[in-house]
């Protein structure tokens, strides 16, 4: 067994040991939660739990979740970074709370792996007057206990930021470093959000000679959250206990606890190895491009590209294996990204892009034993791969011509051309940007926003282009989706007609075949609402409205009462599909049925879609229903 295998297999048994149910990792691609695409933490599927909806395995879980973090792309090529990881979580759901996960979390450190507590820090929340959140003395108090049950002594330190370590082992920190929510500090939480403080346990690989240390020493003293490599934070345990609202934080009616470790980091710890890619999770990546290339995984101009390599490809076969394939849009435009990434940068170790591929076996290699539809999914995974890489290798050639000729005439890089990069040749803007850096072209201002405007512009259009096209079978069934894309602003209006405008969207899928829909609503509908949701759709079908899309700066949208879902997630420049006159005027005296920011694309006129039936309604977790729609074919 490697130590990777091992290392999770410990966390488990122990947790179930003490009385967890072990639940599995949710899929990387979230099911009922638009509001992101990827799962990056093992909580974002407890979420109904800390507000006390009933977990069926119990009010005690924990399991191994896999995580892909897109926002950290760039970041990997250090020693620690990585977009795909496995984070061990554990869960109490009003069950037990600080002192018990604080003892859990320490035997298994240190009682478990059997790491030197010597070697382990940790990090407290020091509180905030104008939030009404205290100082987290218990937590230091339970740490320092613990770690003079065996021997080691434990000073607690106030402002490690200025004063440096001091001989400490707890250290207060601010909301920055040890508050936890899905959206970070305290001040970025939308109202709803749940949070608390948290305290972070770290792994000490002793002082780093290297020149990054050196450097960030000249300026500030080393601590623990220092990104010098001497410490790497191994495990957080986050006091879910606190709800924001527009007055400020309330307490939950439950306190939960939502434990997370990176498996690879607390791999590196068991095995004293500061550089997670030659830990187990890496190591037969890191050997099999080894194997492909004259340089040496220890050459410091070229351990970067190894690491990319290793981390994308892993990323990328872990994604398709949950069903993501390589698109222009949304999970699948990320997937090209990274794989292109990854092609692009074999070419800086001298390695042909086609050889990629083989490093499919060896991510098998690392996780088969865990996650056994891999082997099954091989195949399968290799040829779009190798797809992907012959379109990328197309290109390729011809877009870095472009950046030649920018670089001979000293050009500006515009969003313009990275736009024409884009649409000629496939490369991800961040690509191209990337490009662009490496020749040190100079950069056009905001181009990152002026981009996404254009792409925006440009997909609106080329939608309505495809629409005029839908001839063949195929287009039938993008005819029947974009009806079903419709027909969900009509089922969301018509809820929030019948049973009030708490309703929201919490998610939807289409197929040609049906719209399934999810709402947030505490109870079942009874047959009557049920039914007049369902009459009052097709009496907007029937009305033969017109769905009417104008294009407008955000801040502008959402004055025109626009219901937007996830309002971050939106480009500065959005489009807001209005649809028909509502007979008897609304609530609010509006005088739209549907108006919501979204991406279409929608049909013309409500008229052509055809009668609709709902037919199962159900729960899919506290607070969240799920409903059918299907279409008569028009
Ligand atoms: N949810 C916490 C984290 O992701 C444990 O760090």
């Amino acid at each position: 067994m490697s130590d990777l295998s091992f290392v999770r297999q410990q966390y488990l048994n122990y947790f179930k040991s003490l009385d967890h149910k072990i639940v599995p990792s949710a899929p990387l691609v979230p099911e009922n939660d638009p509001s992101t695409l990827f799962t990056s933490a093992g909580m974002q599927s407890m979420i109904p739990y800390f507000f006390g909806a009933a977990h069926p395995e119990g009010k005690r879980v924990a399991n191994s979740q896999k995580c892909f973090r897109a926002d950290d792309i760039e970041e990997v090529g250090d020693n620690r970074h990585t977009t795909f990881f496995e984070m061990l979580g554990n869960w109490s759901f009003g069950d037990y709370f600080k002192k018990e996960q604080i003892t859990f979390v320490f035997n298994f450190l240190v009682k478990e792996l059997k790491l030197d507590p010597k070697k382990l820090y940790v990090s407290c929340f020091s509180g905030n007057k104008e939030l009404g959140i205290e100082r987290d003395n218990e937590a230091a108090e339970l740490w320092q206990e613990l770690f003079q049950s065996v021997g080691v002594e434990a000073k607690i330190i106030d402002n490690p930021e200025e004063a440096g370590l001091q001989d400490g082992k707890i250290y207060f920190y601010g909301e920055k470093k040890n508050w936890w929510s899905r959206s970070g500090v305290p001040v970025n939480m939308p109202v709803g959000e749940p949070g608390g403080p948290d305290s972070e346990i770290f792994y000490d690989f002793g002082e780093q000679d290297s020149d990054l240390a050196r450097a960030m020493h000249a300026e500030n003293p080393c601590h623990i959250n220092c990104d010098c490599g001497r410490f790497l934070e191994i495990g957080n345990s986050v006091f879910m206990q606190y709800q924001k609202t527009n007055s400020g934080f309330v307490p939950l009616a439950q306190a939960n606890i939502d434990f997370g470790g990176g498996l690879g980091r607390i791999l590196a710890a068991y095995q004293n190895q500061p550089d997670v890619f030659k830990t187990d999770a890496f190591l037969p990546l890191i050997e099999k491009i080894q194997s492909f290339t004259s340089f040496s995984y220890d050459d410091q101009d070229k351990q970067k590209y190894f690491r990319v390599i290793a981390d994308h490809m892993k990323a990328a076969v872990m994604l398709m294996s949950d069903g993501v394939f390589p698109s222009s849009k949304e999970q699948g435009y990320v997937l090209r990204r990274l794989l292109r990434r990854a092609l692009r940068q074999a070419a800086y170790l001298e390695i042909k892009q086609e050889t990629l591929v083989e490093l499919v076996p060896s991510v098998v290699e690392i996780y088969a034993d865990f996650y056994p539809q891999l082997k099954e999914q091989q195949a399968k995974i290799s040829q779009v791969l190798a797809d992907e890489q012959k379109k990328f290798s197309r290109s390729l050639s011809k877009g870095l011509k472009e950046f030649e000729k920018m670089l001979a005439q000293k050009s500006l890089f515009t969003a313009e051309i990275a736009f024409y990069l884009y649409e000629s040749f496939g490369f991800p803007f961040e690509l191209s940007l990337e490009e662009a850096k490496n020749r040190s072209l100079q950069i056009e201002e905001k181009i990152e926003e002026k981009y996404q405007s254009k792409k925006t512009f440009h997909s609106l259009n080329s939608k309505q282009g495809s629409q005029a096209q839908f001839k063949s079978g195929l287009a039938d069934q993008g005819e029947m989706t974009t009806k079903y894309h419709t027909v969900t602003h009509l089922l969301h209006a018509a809820l929030r007609q019948v049973l009030g405008d708490s309703v929201e969207q919490k998610g939807s899928n289409i197929t040609a075949e049906r719209l399934r829909f999810d709402f947030s609503h505490p109870k079942a509908l009874t047959a009557v609402e049920k039914a007049n949701v369902e009459s009052l759709i097709n009496e907007w079908i029937k009305a033969d409205f017109e769905v009417d899309k104008q294009i407008m700066p955000k801040s502008e949208a959402l004055k025109t009462g626009a219901v937007a879902l996830f309002i971050d997630k939106y480009p500065d420049i959005v489009n807001v599909y209005s649809i028909g006159k509502n007979p008897s005027g609304n609530k609010k005296g509006e005088d739209f049925i549907s108006r919501e920011l979204c991406s279409g694309p929608h049909v013309e006129r409500t008229g052509v879609i055809g009668e609709i039936t709902l037919t199962k309604e159900k729960a899919v977790a506290d607070g969240i229903r799920r409903i059918y729609a299907l279409q008569k074919s028009a």
